[in-house]
């Protein structure tokens, strides 16, 4: 088994999930089963940089290309979370003469939009052409690619150095972090910054929300294992904000070492996590066995509802949900379909449990008895549009931070 794919450190596995299909690769029909990409989910704790790691690496053009189902516009919390912060970089990073902002993962454009609309520069760099060209549809500037040191040293050439260069839900998703900071060394001006959000360690082990955990999320970012990775290119953690979307995410902002001076957020955080203890072997392995349990009785209430004859089905067809259903065996038998707002997800099966998604607006009268809310993070914007689900008796269940009939 390889070292740390940040430091070359030894790495503890305390997470085993065992053999997992591509999170976000749905399949057109059964025919497709047969060639099905498996790969092995376990997660590592780096000992000397406590960067938090899965242990093998899918090869990034199997994720991440033509057909990449994901629309990050499709929520409208989502949505107005990206104004916002758009708005907020606006106002501060990018206030100056001809400021510039690269997004790495810039989807379907859902941040950069605002951008463009107050006449800033920008540009995506984001590998999935069928999003990136949604993005160009909307008059946005976006480069196909994968960013590295070599997309940096083009985009360089082409446009000159950046202000800002922001992630959302990226970052956590590149292993090579090497290249990316080389590439960051290049591009970023002497005061420039990288601003990058991603799932916190520190939310998924409080919540036990190990659906976190699939191929794309590489890392597990804390304030910890941040601080130590700014350290070893150069840089330096100089502010962090949590975050309450996607179940808990932090904001991390890092600047040339020497360059800022750190936030007391910074400090205070992690003080927190020593506090608390979140990076001890014992923290990891506690919650590898609340996973267990998790598992254990998301599966036991689902059979007793098919044993009593209630009809369940499932909401949001999420990455996430590859890892709860294929780490429990939980499929078509528990949960007949599974209701998503995705054109490109639906008519199609879920990687590895084949579960058949349906199209949100069939989720209507008659109403099956229970729906399982994969898409947990978006619990209050769907609840609130599917509220006529209850209102007919219709009972949600959720998994985070336990297993329980809402
Ligand atoms: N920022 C959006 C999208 C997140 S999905 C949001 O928060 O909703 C992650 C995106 O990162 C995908 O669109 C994927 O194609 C892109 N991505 C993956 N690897 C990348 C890399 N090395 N460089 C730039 N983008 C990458
Ligand atoms: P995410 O948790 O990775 O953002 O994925 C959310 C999934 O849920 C995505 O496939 C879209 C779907 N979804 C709905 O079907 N209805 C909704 O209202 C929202 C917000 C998401
Ligand atoms: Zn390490």
């Amino acid at each position: 088994m390889s070292g740390c794919r940040v430091c070359g450190g030894d790495v503890t596995t305390f997470l085993d999930l065992g053999q997992q299909p591509l999170s976000d690769a749905f399949l057109l029909g059964p025919e497709q089963i047969e060639s099905e990409f498996f790969y092995h989910l376990r997660v590592g704790s780096c000992r000397s940089c406590h960067m938090i790691q899965l242990r093998d690496e899918v090869p990034r053009e199997r994720m991440f290309h033509e057909e990449y189902p994901y629309r990050s516009s499709l929520s409208s919390v989502m949505r107005e979370h990206f104004a916002t912060t758009a708005r907020s970089l606006l106002a501060t990073e990018l206030s100056g003469p001809d400021a510039f902002l690269i997004e790495l993962g810039c989807n379907d454009g859902v941040l950069l939009g605002t951008v463009a609309e107050a006449g800033v520069r920008h540009l995506g760099v984001e590998p999935s052409g069928g999003v990136a060209e949604v993005a160009r549809g909307r008059g946005l500037s976006v480069l196909t690619a994968f960013f590295e040191e070599k997309t940096a040293r083009r985009v360089l050439e082409e446009h000159g150095r950046a202000d800002v260069v922001y992630a959302a839900n990226t970052f956590c998703h590149i292993p090579y972090l090497d290249s990316v900071f080389a590439g960051l060394d290049v591009l970023l001006t002497p005061d420039g910054v990288l601003v990058f959000e991603d799932p916190y360690l520190g939310d998924i082990v409080e919540r036990g929300s190990f659906d976190q955990i699939y191929d794309e999320h590489f890392y597990l970012f804390s304030a910890t294992s941040v601080a130590s990775l700014a350290n070893r290119f150069g840089f330096e953690l100089v502010d962090v904000v949590r975050l309450g979307v996607h179940g808990g995410e932090v904001r991390y902002t890092l600047a040339r070492a020497g360059a800022r001076v750190p936030s007391a957020a910074v400090a205070d955080l992690l003080a927190e996590e020593t506090d608390r203890a979140l990076h001890a072997p014992g923290t990891l392995e506690d919650f590898a066995k609340r996973v267990d349990r998790i598992c254990d009785d998301l599966v036991g209430l689902l059979e007793r509802l098919r044993d009593e004859g209630r009809r369940v089905v499932a909401y949001g067809a999420t990455a996430k949900s590859a890892t709860v259903t294929n780490r429990t065996g939980i499929g078509p038998d528990l949960v007949s379909t599974v209701y998503d707002s995705t054109p490109e997800k639906q008519g199609r099966l879920t990687p590895g449990a084949h579960i058949p998604v349906s199209p949100a607006a069939e989720f209507t009268a008659p109403y099956p008895d229970y729906a399982l809310l994969f898409a947990w993070n978006h619990a209050d914007e769907i609840m609130q549009r599917e509220s006529a689900f209850r209102e007919a008796g219709g009972r949600w269940i959720s998994y985070v931070p336990d297993v329980r009939v809402m």
